[in-house]
């Protein structure tokens, strides 16, 4: 099965994927009742794996399933090694849903809840240095962005737009404001300053939106956490997308305005990748949790 993990851990066991079965009562699979998480294991080590499985129990604490992620690390280890992908890059999927009952809006008394991982070898180029294109649309979701949930039909829409028309992303706008894209953060730089939207409930706080603002912080790069008008998108001097798999990416145009034309993008985005690949290079984590 090609672009599918060979294994998969599912409550409590490691299976081949085709074996991998839920209840169709699950309430990940009738509501989208689940978080989940996406990480990158990089020469060894889980980029940041601490935030991202933190941002795993916050979210599974906001939708109230109770779920301990300090089990996560022990059973990654088992997952990896099944999956022979200790000694490679690769990524890590988690989902973590509310678990089986009867088809009921309200949350059942007592579930278990249905963890299921997989890995699959990803290898990440050093810098994304692709100019991309992206396109806005207004934000339709609803007011809970900052919930990685697996209900993402939303965020899946408007990237099928994106894509379709042969661009990389949708960027949203709500109340004329620039919030974040499909499943991306977006940054703006505008006299040398870096601006993006809040960590508020209208976007997700990327994992690695906070890393690109720590870098600012650590290397004198002015950093607004201030959104953007969507009116103003043309009178900034550069822009980009954060994300785990997207790392940074220069936007070259959005909608019908362009940043730059040719291949380098803003001195700005191209100091914050550099110091980016610089810290993926250096990174080493000492433990997950
Ligand atoms: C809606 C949305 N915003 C932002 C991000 C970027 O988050 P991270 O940097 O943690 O990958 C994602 C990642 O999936 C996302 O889905």
């Amino acid at each position: 099965m090609a672009n599918y993990p060979e294994k998969v851990y599912l409550n409590g066991e490691i299976l081949d994927a085709q074996e991998a079965k839920i209840s169709v009562f699950d309430r990940g699979f009738l509501f989208g009742d689940g978080i989940y998480e996406v990480m990158l294991r990089i020469k060894g080590s889980f980029f940041y794996g601490a935030e991202h499985l933190q941002r795993l129990a916050k979210c599974l604490e906001k939708i109230n399933i109770e779920f301990d992620v300090s089990c996560l690390p022990n059973t990654i280890d088992l997952l990896l090694k099944a999956s022979n992908l200790e000694l490679q890059d690769c990524l890590l999927y988690i989902q973590v849903t509310r678990g089986v009952a009867p088809r009921k809006h309200s949350f059942p008394n007592s579930t278990v809840p249905t963890l299921m991982l997989y890995a699959m070898p990803f290898v990440l180029p050093e810098l994304n240095d692709k100019p991309i294109s992206v396109v806005t649309t207004r934000d339709f979701r609803w007011h809970r962005c900052d919930i990685k949930m697996t209900s993402l039909l939303g965020n899946v829409m408007a990237n099928d737009v994106a894509i379709k028309a042969g661009h990389y992303e949708t960027v949203f706008y709500r109340d004329g404001k620039v919030t974040e894209a499909s499943h991306s953060n977006i940054f703006f730089v505008k006299d040398s300053t870096v601006y993006t939207h809040p960590a508020n409930e209208h976007i997700l706080n990327g994992i690695t939106r906070e890393i690109v603002i720590e870098l600012c912080h650590k290397n004198d790069i002015a950093v607004k956490e201030k959104a953007v008008w969507r009116e103003d998108i043309v009178k900034m001097d550069e822009a980009f997308l954060t994300g785990t798999s997207t790392q940074i990416a220069s936007i070259q145009k959005i909608d019908d305005h362009y940043f730059y034309q040719g291949s380098a993008p803003g001195l700005v985005t191209q100091k914050l990748q550099k110091l980016f690949l610089q810290l993926k290079n250096s990174y080493e984590c000492e433990k997950l949790i």
